[in-house]
């Protein structure tokens, strides 16, 4: 579904330019979870920037399903790192869920009703007709979430999505987007830097090095499901992916043959 070719950022020139993104490559199919990690400032961000064409690339490929993504997207939903910047302040709550849904023409009950549902989902149905700055930061990032999920997107892309939420909001976080994939057959990118939840939202966790980023690692999570917060981050083969993400974003080595 998505093909990432070759792709390179520089930002500015001359001497002062920085080189973000080194030439990733990087196929995603149709329904998969991929997690991306990279140690901080690596071009993560850049890269889904990229990817929504939020960005214009100083070179390679982006093509979602063959097609060059020149502009975003509109069966693509991006969750921002930034969410405080990410929702309108005179807008209540359920406005901004709604908002993709009337610029894609649905109609004002299935708006209502998606809305709600999103809502429920990320357990803010109390804060519907709250506005954004009456609300925590964890609960602003729970409406940011709510928003790409209520739009259903073919591809959904995640920038640190979890970041400013208590641990007990991030598991339940994560679960959600466990199970929403497997209702929806939408194809995650999920930007983290925890490699735990890497491993454990993960059907693949792909590592990028240090800048100008290009991907050192693409690890298979064959863990055996439905995952379980508990029993899925004791089990041997969650504890030894983690060991080997962790050693390759700190750019070690591994010892085993599965990285690239
Ligand atoms: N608009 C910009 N102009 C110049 N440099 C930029 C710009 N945006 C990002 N950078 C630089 O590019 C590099 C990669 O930034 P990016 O935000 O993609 O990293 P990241 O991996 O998402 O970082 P983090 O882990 O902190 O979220 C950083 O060194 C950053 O300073
Ligand atoms: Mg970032």
């Amino acid at each position: 579904m998505l093909e990432i070719s070759k792709l390179t950022h520089t930002y500015g020139t001359g001497p002062s330019a920085h080189h973000a993104l080194g030439g990733v490559d990087l196929s995603v199919a149709e329904g998969e979870l991929v997690c991306i990690v990279g140690p901080s400032g690596c071009g993560k961000s850049t890269l889904l920037r990229s990817i929504a064409g939020l960005l214009r690339p100083t070179g390679g490929r982006v093509a979602l399903n063959g097609v060059p993504v020149e502009r975003t997207p509109d069966n693509l939903a991006v969750v921002f790192q930034d969410y405080s910047r990410s929702l309108f302040p005179w807008m209540s709550v359920a406005d901004n869920v709604s908002l993709p849904l009337r610029r894609r023409g649905m109609d004002k009950k299935g708006r209502a009703e998606a809305t709600a549902e999103a809502l429920a989902q990320v357990g803010l149905e109390a804060a519907a007709t709250k506005y954004p700055w009456q609300l925590s930061g964890g609960m602003q990032q729970r409406v940011s979430i709510a928003r790409a999920l209520a739009y259903r997107p073919a591809l959904l892309l995640m920038d640190e999505p979890f970041g400013s939420v208590d641990a007990q909001t991030r598991e339940d976080l994560e679960d959600l987007t466990l199970r929403v994939r497997g209702h929806h057959n939408m194809t995650i990118l999920l930007i983290t830097h925890d490699i735990d939840e890497s491993v454990y939202v993960g059907d693949r966790v792909v590592v990028l090095s240090k800048a100008p980023a290009e991907v050192v690692g693409d690890l298979r999570v064959d863990l055996p499901g439905p995952r379980d917060q508990i029993t899925t981050r004791e089990h041997p083969d969650f504890v030894h992916l983690r060991a080997e993400v962790g050693r390759l974003v700190r750019g070690m080595r591994s010892p085993s043959a599965s990285a690239r």
